[in-house]
């Protein structure tokens, strides 16, 4: 028994028809738009490891996970003609090697006119006889997949979809906030093991264990990190040794419910006040920034804005010296803070349509010396993002601030006091409202 989490919320059921009567206008604007009168959206397919008859873990399209919580059925499609029900055609091979598909059931399937088939010939019986007026979205590795669809991807539709998925309908919300729990209840098992004295690897297993998630089923590969791993970005090698002497641990892992993220960071000190303190700090400012979180706020001057208040953080740690103006223009706030603020969250961990400045698929670019910025629209209401500010020991960054003007305004001991413990980094899922915001991932511990 794989436990989903959705016996939680019994109101699911009742948010999901409302949330597919959101897709379903979507796409009837985006098929508009697009000069089409089918949608063909294709669940996906495992992919062969190069010269093996291994697959990779399959990963769903997630224009079909916003269907609906199919996040394990290849080789199946959704058609949808605007004005009629949706039909699934729901792919349950007959094979005796690999565990099948069972049944359809849940709370989805009122929604659907569902077609079981148990070959991929009898697929086509089920698609649009008109494939010119088809789309098709979708990975198809294999053209005969798209069943003679020519127009696939097409930028008009995908942006339109892209655009819209930024903005969460309630069913969505509830999902979320069942995965905001989830992923919290594995934090709270990783630090005890912390706490206990475990080695990166083991604290992974307990994680995981907590969240009955496998690796596979994680939204993103857990960063598990004690000391000084806790300043590479996107450590994931979980070091099988318990370190001589433990310091710190970064742990930055989410979970996911019906195929929607969390992603969630927390840091702790084995002990030492200062570093202790550090967080301490850190995990205001973070919640001091999220404070500033609302519809119609520009993403990029929070971005900027969080620079200037960890200028101001950096100087009160002894990290630097300076007025915040000095710090951000010399690049010292860059150096120990190099990542983007956070990103929209929601199927993808690193959700589309950040960049989008409207449904036509306009960019909008990240402030200059901000390149990794992965969301630069205007706040709306419903967004779900990430608030991640964090400060490093990164020393590939921080040498290059010598012999520029910046070396005078880095407290070197401090730095040097600092690298042991590699970094702290402090992140929430947050909901944007009207006049402020729901912290989901605050939320989900309090409900712990
Ligand atoms: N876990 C990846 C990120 O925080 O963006
Ligand atoms: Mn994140
Ligand atoms: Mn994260």
């Amino acid at each position: 028994m794989n436990p989903d989490y959705t016996d939680k919320n019994p109101a699911l059921g009742a948010l999901y028809g409302d949330h597919i009567q959101t897709v379903m206008a979507r796409h009837d604007h985006a098929l508009e738009q697009a000069g089409a009168s089918h949608a063909v959206i294709y669940s996906g397919n495992p992919k062969l490891a190069f010269l093996d008859d291994y697959h990779h873990p399959f990963k769903a399209n997630p224009h079909f996970v916003s269907w609906a919580p199919l996040t394990a059925l290849p080789f199946s499609y959704i058609v949808y003609t605007p004005g009629s029900t949706p039909v699934l055609i729901y792919y349950q091979p007959h094979d005796y090697w690999h565990v099948v598909p069972g049944a359809p059931g849940g709370y989805w399937t009122s929604q659907f006119d569902v077609r079981v088939v148990h070959s991929t010939e009898d697929i086509a019986a089920h698609l649009p006889e008109d494939r010119e007026k088809c789309i098709a979205i979708g990975e198809f590795a294999d053209e005969a997949l798209a069943f003679g669809i020519e127009r696939v991807n097409p930028t008009t539709a995908v942006n339109i979809l892209h655009f819209a998925r930024g903005v969460k309908t309630e069913y969505e919300l509830a999902v979320m906030r069942l995965a905001a729990e989830r992923g919290a209840t594995g934090h709270v098992a990783a630090e005890a093991a912390f706490r206990a004295g475990k080695s990166e690897f083991d604290i992974h297993r307990a994680y995981c264990k907590a969240v009955s998630h496998t690796d596979p089923e994680l939204p993103y590969g857990n960063i598990i990190a004690l000391n000084e791993h806790g300043a590479v970005l996107h450590y994931t090698d979980l070091d099988r040794d318990v370190p001589g002497a433990i310091r710190s641990f970064l742990i930055d892992a989410g979970a996911q419910v019906h195929g929607y993220a969390s992603d969630i960071t927390r840091t702790y000190s084995n002990g030492d006040q200062r570093f202790q303190d550090l967080i301490d700090r850190m995990d205001a400012m973070e919640l001091e920034i999220i404070g500033r979180v609302q519809a119609g706020i520009d993403y990029r001057e929070l971005h900027v804005g969080t620079h200037k208040t960890l200028a101001t953080l950096l100087v009160d740690a002894e990290l630097a010296i300076g007025d915040p103006e000095t710090l951000l223009e010399t690049g010292v706030t860059s150096a120990f803070f190099p990542h983007g603020l956070g990103h929209l969250l929601g199927i993808q961990v690193h959700d589309v349509g950040g960049h989008q400045e409207n449904e036509a698929g306009t960019i909008i670019d990240p402030p200059s010396g901000h390149p990794f910025l992965r969301l630069t629209r205007a706040l709306e209401e419903d967004m779900v993002l990430t608030i991640e500010p964090g400060l490093y020991v990164i020393d590939m960054l921080l040498e290059n601030l010598r012999g520029t003007p910046a070396e005078n305004h880095v407290n070197w001991d401090t730095v040097d006091w600092l690298r042991p413990y590699g970094g702290v980094r402090v992140e929430d899922d947050i909901r944007v409202m009207a006049n402020g915001q729901e912290n989901l991932t605050r939320d989900a511990f309090a409900r712990l």
